[in-house]
């Protein structure tokens, strides 16, 4: 037994020798002021002498500006011996410490425990971590059983060495072995404590024979180091030994002799010797260490650190409870350690839940305690011994497990060492990516596959200069992870579980695959399409020639033509000067017209006359007053001129003309424009798809469509919030019979045989190739839905990785990807290049195209009956007039015959009187004769010129 009694830091020891005893001194504070909190709180300490913790603690003290001071009180105790650590705590209790901080021993644990429990004294310990539910021992020191059994995890572990002290070492042990009986794994166990130096040799050589390369070593820092120290005095070689330290200060052992030896290693790491705080402390540490206490300078250990937020999370409880006015003050009992029954404390509780409430950031990261007093939301850092030194690997903390950050080299450097191996290239058969030649028996190795994906790979290959072997994927998958066992299968399985290298095929890029996979960029894009059976093309029919021109069209030149007929009829009935005499009989020969005044007998008899006897004509007997556009003749003359043909009769008053002229331009450009869109319409099939898009899928029912059953693209319409496809999924989903397929061939088969009562929804690219494919009657038809890509595949960490995705930008810079794809899908393609009739499909002319011709039309007309309005006004004063002056000869020289025939005029006219007063026939015929034989010759002449220009065309 070696109880030492300490004398703390001078001064405190002198004031406190000068004052009162502290419990004395306590009693008169609580009787002074009531519940005012103290402001010097005692810390109780036990310490083994020499102590790296003993040593922080009394720095922490001295840096800890806090108010209630905090009073150290420490005891220098052997840890391991059970009287002195009891007698040294029941003399602090008795002296009325309100928490303790110290050490303990696998010997005194369960002792310090019960008294802990029972008086409720707080412990705050840097001590190893003991599983208890003990509230009031406080642990600074995290668990290490699941950050050891993930990294166990991480690297496969199934047989192994564990070596420890049984300190820490049993809980831990106890975990393994649970675990090893539950997995099967060969663990050897080896005691540190039962061993000496010489039998720790034996063991090494022993564990060296049996090829036990695996090896645990969980023990405090010093021993570590000296273990460490004998492995490497032995100077054998450790290339193929892999140790796991299970202690948490990686940093802190000297591993510079045994790292030589080539050992892979890896551990934990708590304190962040990078962070500024600790960078700020530790400096601090040392300048104090040199100036005060005169120690050998060292760092900071991670038990220190330890330590030091040990300090710091009292100093902030007993702030806090000072801050709530809760009342801590030790009254009464002081003293009472070994009574019986045992005295709890009664602020104890206050206390406790105090300090296991504090939340800070201290040195050894996040500083969070549960309920049972045990660290939580920690994150460890996990270490690995490199050449060049120890290095970060990842980290562990409870929510996320074991994460894995380490940084591969650059990947070139890498590669170059590794050119000269074969690469398994995983890849899958489906066309046209990857197909056998037809003659693949006799060929060998990668020439017997051809295709989008064997040209891709042999690009990639030699861009990035390796070799490799094209191998079949062997469960023919593409890869998925089994929802039971958790397995990858397919070829993502065997890049996954390291029996391929790289994968080249349709491979979609996808979050799960990423996840265990590293894909390059993608080297196709596609999206999910629709596939329609191609409608049969539609031949010509027998009034195709109606097509150029839409329906309202046509019903639109019957109206105008009919319109035009009558306008031209009415204006030449109010136009004086469509009225002529006789002299038009040869313009009548074709039809005998009905507004012809003319007694039948003449005009018969002039059937044979030629135009040249005109004259004689005008000879004859009583000259007569006609009009050549009677309603037949007016529609004859329209007709022949839509026609292009002319008519031999043609308007002479300004009217007329204008009607006429307006209706050979509407007919110039009606005919030219059909003539134009009639050579399109009968040299192009046409086809009439009743699909353009998914809208138009969605909103029918007639044509069923579905998907491939449990393939992505089925997910993404269960999956999609767009109403388009949420109205397609309910179809789907409740479509009987099922419109899901098994494979692509069936839906494909079942495309072809539905005649057009079925869409299959498929990859683009899919697509795209089944229609270059005989017999040619499918056909992909709108937008792509989605948009994803293909990637090629390599594992986690590969060195090809970055080379290969270089290799793909770069093919696809080059153009050749696109290059690839033309020649296997459409020069390969055995539909020929008839595709695009989507671009160049004709359509009627509709009426807006043509509508400004009409209104020209129509304007026109109504051009020409206003005209016709005022030359028949204008004619009736200048002949009413010379009517008058007539009437006034007349009635001093001549005869009533002559009024007579005037009158039968009148009468003959049709149109009533106005027309009769208006119409020529107030002419004397005679006298006028010559005029109008003038006149009829030049426009006779003209008509017959266009009759000859006419049919010239
Ligand atoms: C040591 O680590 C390297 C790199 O992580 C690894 O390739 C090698 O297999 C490891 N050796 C042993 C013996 O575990
Ligand atoms: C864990 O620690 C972080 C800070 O490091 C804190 O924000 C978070 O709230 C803590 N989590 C829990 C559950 O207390
Ligand atoms: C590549 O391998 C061949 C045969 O295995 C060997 O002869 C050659 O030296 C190797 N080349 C390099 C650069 O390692």
């Amino acid at each position: 037994m070696r109880l030492q009694s300490f004398v703390p830091v001078p001064s405190v020891r002198s004031v406190r020798s000068v004052r009162l005893p502290p419990p004395l001194l306590l009693l008169l504070f609580g009787l002074c002021s009531g519940t005012s909190f103290p402001t010097n709180i005692n810390i109780g300490g036990l310490f083994p002498t020499g102590s790296h913790e003993y040593e922080v603690f009394r720095f922490a003290l001295a840096q800890n500006q806090d108010v209630p001071k905090l009073v150290p009180q420490v005891d220098m105790v052997d840890t391991s011996s059970s009287f002195a650590m009891t007698y040294a705590f029941c003399s602090q209790f008795s002296k009325g410490v309100y928490a303790i901080m110290g050490l303990y021993d696998r010997r005194t644990v369960n002792m310090l425990m019960s008294f802990c429990g029972s008086l409720h004294v707080c412990f705050v310990t840097p001590s190893f971590p003991v599983l208890t539910n003990n509230q009031f021992v406080l642990q600074l020191r995290p668990q290490l059983q699941e950050p050891l059994m993930a990294l166990l995890e991480h690297f496969y572990w199934n047989h192994f060495v564990y070596m420890y002290s049984s300190n820490s070492g049993l809980s831990v042990l106890q975990r393994i072995l649970d675990t090893a009986a539950e997995r099967s794994w060969q663990v050897t166990s080896v005691n540190l404590d039962t061993l000496t130096e010489v039998s720790f040799i034996k063991l090494l050589a022993d564990l060296d024979y049996k090829k036990e390369f695996q090896i645990i070593i969980d023990c405090e820092l010093e021993r570590l180091n000296s273990i460490i120290n004998l492995i490497a005095a032995q100077k054998r070689n450790l290339k193929n030994y892999h140790y796991i330290l299970n202690n948490l200060g990686f940093l802190d052992l000297n591993v510079t002799e045994f790292q030589n030896l080539g050992p892979n290693v890896t551990g934990f790491q708590l304190m962040n010797r990078s962070d500024p705080l600790v960078q700020k402390i530790n400096q601090e540490w040392m300048e104090f260490d040199s100036r005060d206490l005169k120690l050998v300078r060292r760092r900071l250990k991670y038990t220190g650190a330890l330590t030091y937020d040990g300090v710091i999370v009292m100093a902030t409880a007993f702030n806090n409870l000072r801050r709530q006015r809760i009342d801590i003050s030790r009254r009464g009992n002081a003293g009472e350690c070994l009574a019986n029954p045992p005295a709890p404390w009664g602020q104890g509780i206050d206390i406790q839940r105090a300090l296991q409430q504090v939340r800070l950031d201290g040195l050894t990261g996040r500083i969070q305690f549960d309920e049972r007093g045990h660290r939580t939301n920690y994150t460890l850092t996990v270490m690995e011994l490199s050449p060049a030194g120890p290095r970060k690997m990842g980290y562990w903390n409870e929510k996320q497990g074991y994460v894995n950050t380490a940084v591969y080299k650059p990947v070139l450097e890498e590669f170059h060492g590794l050119q000269n191996r074969t690469y398994v290239v995983t890849t899958i058969l489906e066309a046209p990516y990857m197909m056998l030649k037809t003659n693949h028996e006799k060929l060998e190795g990668n020439d017997k596959y051809e295709g989008y994906c064997a040209e891709l790979a042999s690009e990639i290959a030699k861009h990035v200069g390796f070799s490799y072997r094209l191998q079949l994927v062997g469960d023919g998958k593409y890869g998925a992870r089994d929802s039971e066992t958790k397995m990858w299968n397919g070829m993502v399985g065997e890049l996954v579980y390291g029996s391929a290298d790289v994968a080249v095929a349709p491979l979609t890029i996808t979050l799960v695959r990423e996840q265990v996979i590293d894909f390059t960029k993608p080297f196709m894009s596609l999206g999910i399409s629709i596939m329609i059976k191609k409608p049969t093309k539609s031949k010509p029919g027998v009034f195709s020639f109606l097509d150029p021109l839409a329906y309202e069209i046509w019903m639109c030149i019957v109206f105008a033509y009919i319109g035009v007929s009558v306008v031209l009829f009415l204006v030449s009935r109010f136009s004086p000067y469509e009225w002529q005499g006789d002299d038009s009989d040869d313009e009548d020969e074709t039809l005998p017209s009905s507004s012809s005044r003319r007694p039948p007998p003449t005009s018969s008899s002039e059937l044979t006359q030629s135009p040249g006897n005109q004259n004689q004509q005008k000879e004859k007997e009583a000259p007569e007053h006609t009009n050549d556009f009677g309603i037949f003749n007016s529609l004859w003359f329209s007709l022949g001129a839509f026609m292009q043909q002319g008519c031999d009769i043609s308007p002479r008053s300004l009217s007329g003309r204008i009607v006429g002229g307006v209706w050979w331009f509407f007919t110039l450009i009606i005919i030219s424009s059909y003539t134009a869109n009639l050579a399109a319409f009968l040299t192009v099939e046409r086809m009439v798809s009743p699909i353009e898009s998914a809208e138009d899928l969605a909103k029918q029912t007639e044509i069923a469509y579905g998907t491939l059953d449990g393939g992505s693209t089925k997910e993404f319409f269960k999956r999609s919030k767009i109403a388009v496809f949420e109205k397609m999924w309910s179809y789907m989903r409740s479509a009987d019979p099922t419109v899901f397929v098994k494979n692509t061939n069936e839906g494909v088969v079942r495309v072809r045989k539905s005649k057009g009562k079925y869409a299959y929804l498929l990859e683009s690219s899919m697509n795209e190739y089944i229609e270059q494919r005989k017999p040619c009657d499918t056909m992909k038809v709108g937008g792509n839905l989605d948009s994803k890509g293909y990637g090629v595949a390599t594992p986690k960490g590969s060195p090809l990785r970055n080379p290969v995705n270089l290799a793909v930008l770069k093919l696809n810079e080059q153009g050749l990807l696109d290059k690839l794809k033309n020649r296997w899908w459409y020069d390969k393609g055995e539909c020929g290049t008839g595709g695009g009739d989507s671009k160049d499909k004709t359509s009627a002319l509709s009426l807006s195209n043509v509508a400004g011709v009409f209104y020209i039309l129509i304007g026109g007309l109504g051009l020409a009956m206003m005209v016709a309005l005022v030359e028949f006004c204008y004619k009736s004063r200048i002949e009413s007039r010379r009517m008058k002056e007539l009437i006034d000869a007349a009635m001093m020289s001549t005869t009533l015959g002559g009024m007579a025939v005037a009158g039968g005029g009148v009468a003959a006219g049709g149109l009533g009187g106005a027309s009769g007063l208006g119409g020529e026939n107030g002419r004397v015929v005679a006298h006028d004769f010559p005029k109008a034989g003038a006149q009829g010759l030049p426009c006779m002449s003209k008509a017959a010129g266009l009759g000859l220009s006419s049919t010239g065309m």
